[in-house]
């Protein structure tokens, strides 16, 4: 069945969508209006009032970014820190585990490049164990692997949940139910996920979860969020305090708050903050289901168009397939393919490096095209880009 998504709106509210051809909504997305606006409203009343007046004048919109984020998630107000990305969200909760030496960590094949920096810190630090859950033979985490390789030693579990450089859904529910059942907190990057699917955190059973706001939840650059589970905060020290995460209480004591601003900084985006908040409502205002089987759809038809051009290799893994769409061809390299397309106002990017590396060094890739499509991408625009891409591989052979 064709799904019913309010097309029609979404371009309507995409102010420039009709100029370009953006299929790098995993770097960052298009602004929709209502969110562009009220960045831009902010900016414009810190402009004529100050940045502190402003501040007091939009109590109420930068309240509202942790009640829609409570809303998206499933969880409370109490819960939510706004922090300025994805990897500083995720450093906040990785960085006050304290670890021993000996302590294990359990990841993906998957992981992000920052993230897996950050456990090889750690590592060299204090002697913690790395370890890598094997994939199964979809390309996502093993679940009965990873049931195996749970004992004492265990501290985190700790996976991305889709990964930088392609499609991969891994089963994060799953993860979540022997994390759950073992003890054992976990912590899941949601940066590619957040905006794309629904994330609830109580189904999915993580204790904390990172994301950012400028990718499938089509906010500002510059901003970002972290959940943590309240059963878990106050066991969490931040790596930083400043006087808005803990109050001075005497020259030598301070008090950490109890909610989860205390991994927040005082000085914040505000004005990005308060346009996270109207993304999140914006998202919400179509459902995070219809806004999933939409991207899906397009991702799967773009998949389709894409396994019947010579020379192209799909290279997304995993069972449940997102909106990251991967490839590379025998005629171009990733890098010339994204440049030839940018000729023609079509956006793409490319994964390469650190930040998909364990994956691509376990899978003999060095870099991929990546094509990402939102809800207001249409089908057009991939009969398009195909076509494009056929004709420009097609003049090299
Ligand atoms: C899986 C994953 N985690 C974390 C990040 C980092 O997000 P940010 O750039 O907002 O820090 C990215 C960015 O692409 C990502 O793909």
């Amino acid at each position: 069945m064709k799904n019913s998504f309010n097309l029609t709106r979404a371009r309507a509210e995409t102010r420039f969508c009709e100029n370009i051809i953006h299929f790098n909504n995993a770097g960052s997305s298009l602004m929709p209006i209502p969110v562009a606006d009220a960045l831009h409203n902010y900016l414009y009343q810190e402009e004529r009032l100050g940045g502190y007046e402003t501040a007091a004048d939009q109590q109420e919109s930068l309240e509202n970014f942790y009640h829609a984020t409570a809303k998206l998630l499933a969880c409370g107000t109490n819960e939510i820190a706004f922090i300025e990305n994805a990897t500083r969200a995720w450093d906040m909760a990785f960085y006050s585990f304290k670890f021993a030496q000996g302590d294990k960590i359990l990841t993906t094949l998957a992981e992000y490049g920052s993230n897996v920096i950050a456990y090889n810190q750690q590592a060299q630090r204090y002697g913690v164990e790395i370890v890598f859950v094997p994939n199964d033979e979809f390309g996502q985490i093993d679940i009965h692997a990873l049931e195996n390789l749970i004992d004492d030693r265990v501290k985190l579990i700790s996976i991305s949940h889709v990964p930088t450089g392609g499609g991969l859904v891994n089963p994060a529910s799953a993860v979540g139910r022997i994390a759950q059942s073992a003890r054992i907190p976990y912590l899941l990057d949601a940066c590619q996920s957040i905006g794309q699917l629904p994330l609830n955190v109580d189904e999915i059973g993580c204790d904390m979860l990172s994301g950012t706001g400028r990718k499938y939840l089509r906010g500002p650059r510059g901003t970002g969020l972290l959940y943590v589970r309240q059963s878990l905060i106050e066991q969490l020290e931040p790596p930083f305090l400043d006087q808005h995460a803990a109050t001075l209480t005497s020259p030598t004591t301070y008090q950490i708050r109890g909610d989860a601003q205390r991994f927040e900084n005082w000085e914040q985006y505000l004005a990005g903050k308060a346009a996270l908040g109207v993304a999140i409502d914006y998202a919400l205002s179509y459902g995070l289901e219809a806004i999933q089987a939409r991207i899906y759809e397009l991702a799967q038809t773009l998949r389709n168009k894409l396994r019947g051009i010579a020379g192209v290799q799909l290279t997304d893994e995993g069972l449940e397939k997102c909106g990251i769409v991967t490839f590379a061809t025998t005629q171009l390299t990733p890098s010339a393919i994204q440049q030839r397309l940018k000729a023609h106002q079509v956006h793409v990017s490319i994964s390469e490096g650190s930040g998909s590396l364990v994956s691509f060094q376990h899978r003999g890739l060095t870099q991929v095209v990546r094509a990402s499509v939102h809800y207001y991408n249409t089908d057009q625009e991939i009969d398009y880009f195909a076509e494009l891409l056929q004709t420009m591989l097609s003049n090299q052979a």
